[in-house]
């Protein structure tokens, strides 16, 4: 598998699971743009000293649509073209649907479901351009089963495959593919903040009786963004341990 040369941006780069795709990304040869949301020069230096001081670390919040769309062009500028983006950025605001406020439903479908639109849709018509890109959008297991205490972010996950899927028609015959990962239960400090009972409960209905591993999501994230994934596109990839079998 190979992305040389390629430039790639993730989304929530930083975070669990974004920085394992960094890393990932920058192993198989692309030259990769972590956005974050907000971290002090001091933290970033931290994290490019432990995963990557090659990887560039870029600030936007990708709820904003201006933010978004200044930081992808800057990028676009600097770099030529985005080859492949990571939709990864996302939050939780987990509560029962009878004591959700609007802002609780609003922040997650901000930051999880309208980020990419704002993320995806200024480099869109280049990938199309250039005759190559992979979109890739890491959703959930709980955007496609549901889950108890997850309305907002059951809602924003399902959105983002569809999206994928009517992306996939649009970016086909361009040799631009848009595919959907859906993780389930991975150890990260999101999975962490969960009440333990809860996650305990959960853990123990899993086929593979272990959480996943943000590596684990980093190597499908790779092999769909490979130059040799041509043919794969609209798809959603379940990395769930088994939790999810349909
Ligand atoms: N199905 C049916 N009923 C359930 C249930 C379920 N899955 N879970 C709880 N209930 C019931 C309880 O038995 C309880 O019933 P009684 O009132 O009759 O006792 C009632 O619903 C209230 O349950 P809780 O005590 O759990 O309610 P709470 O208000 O204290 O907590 C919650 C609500 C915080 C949302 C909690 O239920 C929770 O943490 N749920 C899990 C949410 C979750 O999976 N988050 C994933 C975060 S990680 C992530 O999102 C990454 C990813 O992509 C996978």
């Amino acid at each position: 598998m190979s992305s040389k040369d390629k430039v790639a941006v993730v989304t929530g780069g930083t975070g669990g699971i974004g920085t394992e795709i960094c890393k990932r990304l920058s192993q198989e040869g692309a030259k990769v743009i972590a956005l974050a949301y907000s971290m002090k020069d001091e933290e970033i230096k931290q994290w490019q000293e432990t995963n990557g001081s090659d990887i560039e670390v870029k600030l936007t919040n990708v709820a904003d649509a201006e933010d978004s769309a200044k930081v992808m062009n800057e990028i676009l500028e600097s770099y030529g073209k985005v080859d492949i983006l990571v939709n990864c950025a996302g939050i939780t605001r987990d509560t029962t649907f009878k004591k959700m406020t609007a802002q609780q439903w609003g922040d997650v479908i901000d930051t999880n479901l309208n980020s990419v639109y704002n993320v995806t849709q200024p480099i869109w018509n280049s990938m199309l351009e250039n005759k190559f890109g992979r979109v890739i959008n890491i959703s959930s297991i709980n955007g496609q089963r549901g889950q108890f205490g997850q309305a907002n972010y059951s809602a924003a996950k399902a959105g983002m495959h569809g999206f994928t899927m009517a992306l996939a028609y649009e970016g086909a015959a361009k040799g631009v593919t848009a595919n959907t990962i859906s993780p389930g239960y991975v150890e990260t400090a999101m999975t962490a903040a969960m009440r333990e009972d809860v996650r305990d409960m959960i853990v123990s209905g899993i086929p593979m009786k272990r959480m996943g591993q943000p590596e684990e999501i980093a190597s499908a994230v790779a092999y769909l963004a490979a130059d040799e994934s041509t043919y794969i596109t609209g798809a959603n990839l379940p990395v769930n341990g088994g939790l999810f079998i349909h």
